[in-house]
């Protein structure tokens, strides 16, 4: 059989030359955006990766040098009143122990994690009504009075503006928030219908109005996910614009509905931290827990393709594998001044540097 070639020599010629002139990366690199085709193909192959992660080291190192900021991460509620299809601690989930901290040891957590070295402390729970405003308050103005140098950053899922601003008046200055996709469709097959994406929109956009620093992002490879999906959550992140985001990849839970479910793919999770940073030069982007759990080099790997954060665990040991959204979550086992040695020493050999510092998104106006 004839090939193409043979009948068309000149269309292989100028396939050949299209394919020359397309360089996604350097486009990329230079004007932070790429159309909508362009991204679906680096997306969808992986013959610019090793472009890709060399064109984001060197953006973040342009921008952060060799620092990598520590985030201290306390669990502090595994209780939540949604039933999101993917996560291990959804209301339905009957065979999950609950627990709560007592403000006492969410504060001992703190103490701990300030005399390791940490500035930032991330709270995070399930949508737990226990914890009403008035509590949260009060938690986070005794963080506040107690650790003035550091950062309080909440992650507590969807409230009110009011409630937010609250918080924020409490003295929280971050907040992390997941939009986990921008697809409509999608959500809608994530999510059951008592949750909207219009509201988690809401929610993000009210927070940055409010002033905190915003931490967006979404998981790669949840099930029914598209590329057309995954561009749709980077044109959302470009207009949110947030401080930090925040991806990994999906990791199936035995007792969620989506039990039998691949987990995401560990190398469009590096293409994508490395495609955000190039797209977000300034953000700040986490080597996440998810991906040191699909890969025991996960968190090296993410940092080496453009992440400059990571999050270990501050919370007491005994509740860890009960916050459980996924399953074989690494560090359930570990007391905090272990992960934050391992992690010291693990940044540290794949060419970065752990540093003690708030560690702010940086500005264009004030970057070096
Ligand atoms: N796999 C990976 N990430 C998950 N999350 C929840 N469930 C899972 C899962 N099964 C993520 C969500 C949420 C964040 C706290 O954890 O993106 O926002
Ligand atoms: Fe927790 Fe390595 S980071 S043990």
């Amino acid at each position: 059989m004839e090939s193409k070639k043979d009948i068309d020599p000149a269309g292989d010629e100028r396939a050949r030359h299209s394919e020359k002139a397309f360089d996604p990366v350097n486009q990329l690199a230079q004007t932070r955006d790429l159309p909508a085709e362009a991204l679906r193909r680096l997306l969808g192959s992986d013959q610019w990766d090793a472009a890709l992660t060399a064109a984001a080291d060197r953006t973040r190192r342009a921008v952060y040098g060799d620092e990598v900021y520590l985030r201290g991460l306390i669990e502090f509620s595994n209780v939540c009143r949604n039933n999101c299809y993917y996560c291990g601690i959804r209301a339905g989930n009957q065979t999950v122990s609950r627990y709560r901290l007592t403000e006492q040891e969410i504060l001992a957590c703190c103490a701990e994690g300030y005399a390791l070295g940490f500035r930032t402390f991330v709270l995070q729970s399930g949508e737990d009504p226990a914890f009403t405003d008035a509590k949260i308050c009060r938690i986070v103005s005794a963080i506040r009075d107690r650790f003035a140098d550091c950062a309080i950053t909440l992650s507590l899922g969807e409230k009110s503006k009011e409630s937010y601003r609250a918080y924020f008046r409490a003295g929280a200055n971050r907040y992390l928030l997941r939009h986990e996709t921008a697809n409509e469709a999608h959500y809608r097959q994530l999510h059951p219908q008592t949750m909207r994406l219009f509201n988690r929109k809401r929610c993000l956009f009210d927070l940055k109005e409010i002033g905190y620093q915003v931490g967006s992002g979404f998981m790669v490879g949840s099930p029914y996910q598209t590329t057309d999906c995954l561009i749709d959550d980077l044109r959302f992140l470009q207009a949110l614009r947030p401080e930090m985001i925040g991806i990994g990849p999906y990791l199936p839970h035995k007792a969620t509905p989506f039990a039998a479910f691949p987990p995401g793919s560990l190398a469009l999770t590096l293409r994508l931290i490395s495609l955000l940073r190039l797209l977000f030069p300034y953000a700040l982007i986490p080597a996440t827990t998810a991906l040191g759990t699909l890969h025991p080099q996960g968190r090296e790997l993410g940092l080496k393709a453009g992440a400059n954060v990571v999050m270990p665990n501050l919370s007491p040991v005994r509740v860890r594998r009960l916050y459980e959204l996924y399953e074989n979550k690494i560090c359930t086992g570990e007391e905090a001044a272990q992960c934050r040695g391992c992690l010291a020493r693990r940044v540290a050999a794949a060419g970065y540097r752990v540093v003690t510092a708030v560690g702010n998104a940086k500005k264009e106006t004030n970057a070096p």
